[in-house]
């Protein structure tokens, strides 16, 4: 049961209730016009059409975009910082960048109709998690380069809400805001929600004493028992938002707060496909996959088949005509190979929040020992009583319950309440202490 009524179809626009012929006929004549613009004006999408001998001409069918070159970070990153500008700078009203832990940022640029549409989605985004005109939300995503902060700042704002903007961290002010302001939502991400959670309670306050209604989270993997956690803890509706900068940011795609069955993709303004990672194969719906996507709409970067790294699968819409991504367990990149077994470290979460003597927090370290790499996982108790052999007991059998759910032999720590390093943003879960290849 959710704590809120769901918008009526009234209050949708009227392209999330359409029939798949009317969305699909909207994606084929907006694609032609992105593919075209891409190529006429981003001259290394060009370049790589050109080496694969297509044009914007050999787009019949939506399914033709299945003939045009993939881009991948690496294209974005070789045309730092504007190059992959499709219009001059002086239409460009705003830049983000992305958080690359390595090397250079990715930078995207917004024109005005870029940064409405955008406004437009987040606000269809804060809808469909039962956010109202007139709803007080925090935003505790950071404001700055990150397009998560200005990303649900002006979605809210669109959508008539009032605007706390927090920003991360400052822990014990987003309690006194949350206890002063009464906001009715909070975007955050779901790492740093608990962090938030703790402090209330360390104050003891009753987050479910609170006026909070609804979280918003994303920006990272979190999984269906994180949900249960967060809804139990803080007595909200939980609900699952997706983006990434390189497409626009924050409300590429948002769950339903009728159905919470998976994020509907807004694909008035973003084409999806599923491939196979390996061979680049397109997946039919229903098969996981790597998601890849294409911006129909977007004028100052667009973007064609870009690589997100993200694995998920599409399904066909529920409470919205458009389709339905599942829940994001990990990303590519993210995935640890331990002994030839693929984990992931959702995986890994999942299976320490069924055990309720530890807490949500966890890390997990990676090591070399020989040839072999070995993962430690670090939790903590979720309380007392805090004594070594109740922690080394819970330890052994998290040990076991990982080996015979995902097949690997691990070191599990545990420590004491608040021995995990707590993030005010995106969590780091992996701490890679291999040594450089
Ligand atoms: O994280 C944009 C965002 C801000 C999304 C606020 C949601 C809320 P980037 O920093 O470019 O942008 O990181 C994008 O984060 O490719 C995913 O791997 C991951 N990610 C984002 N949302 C989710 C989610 C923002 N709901 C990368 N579930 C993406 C799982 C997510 N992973």
């Amino acid at each position: 049961m959710t704590r809120t009524e769901p918008p009526g179809r009234d209050q949708l626009d009227p392209i999330e209730i359409a029939s798949r012929d009317e969305i699909a006929a909207l994606q084929l004549e907006r694609l032609k016009w992105s593919l075209r613009h891409t190529y006429d004006n981003v001259a290394h999408y060009r370049a790589r059409c050109d080496e694969n001998g297509v044009t914007p001409d050999d787009l019949a069918h939506l399914e033709d975009l299945t003939k045009f070159p993939f881009t991948h970070k690496d294209d974005l990153r070789a045309n730092y910082p504007f190059d992959w500008f499709a219009v001059p700078m002086e239409r460009v009203v705003r830049v983000h960048a992305s958080s690359g832990t390595t090397g250079k940022p990715t930078v995207v640029g917004y024109t005005q109709n870029d940064v409405d549409m955008w406004a437009g989605l987040m606000a269809r985004s804060i809808r469909a998690s039962g956010g109202r005109r007139h709803d007080k939300v925090q935003v505790v995503y950071g404001y700055g380069l990150f397009t998560g902060g200005l990303g649900a700042h002006y979605g809210a704002e669109r959508l008539g809400c009032t605007v706390i903007p927090m920003s991360g961290g400052q822990t014990q002010k987003q309690v006194q805001m949350i206890q002063d302001f009464k906001p009715d939502i909070i975007m955050v991400t779901p790492s740093y929600m608990l962090v938030i959670l703790d402090e209330m309670a360390r104050q003891g306050i009753d987050p479910r004493d609170t006026s909070l209604r609804i979280g918003i989270f994303g920006a990272e993997p979190w999984t269906q028992k994180m949900r249960e956690e967060l809804e139990a803890r803080a007595g909200i509706d939980a609900i699952d938002i997706y983006g990434l900068s390189e497409v626009i940011g924050p409300g590429v795609a948002n769950e339903c707060i009728e159905t919470k069955d998976g994020l509907h993709l807004w694909e008035d303004h973003f084409y999806p496909e599923i491939i196979d990672p390996v061979t680049n194969e397109v997946l039919p719906d229903g098969q996981m996959g790597e998601l890849v996507l294409t911006s129909l709409t977007k004028e100052a970067m667009p973007i064609i088949r870009y690589r997100t790294r993200d694995l998920t699968t599409l399904m066909p819409g529920t409470a919205r005509a458009m389709r339905r991504i599942a829940k994001i367990t990990g990303r590519s990149d993210d995935m640890l190979i331990i002994r030839g077994v693929n984990v992931f470290p959702s995986q890994i979460e999942e299976l320490m929040l069924k055990d309720d003597r530890l807490g949500p927090h966890y890390q997990l370290e990676l090591r070399r020992g020989g040839r072999l790499d070995h993962l430690t996982v670090l939790g903590e108790l979720r309380e007392g009583p805090d004594d070594e052999d109740r922690k080394v007991a819970i330890a052994r059998d998290l040990e076991h319950v990982i080996k015979s759910y995902i097949g690997i032999s691990t070191r599990v720590r545990i420590g004491s309440p608040g021995k995990v390093e707590r993030s005010l943003g995106k969590a780091k879960r992996v701490i890679d202490l291999r040594p450089a290849e």
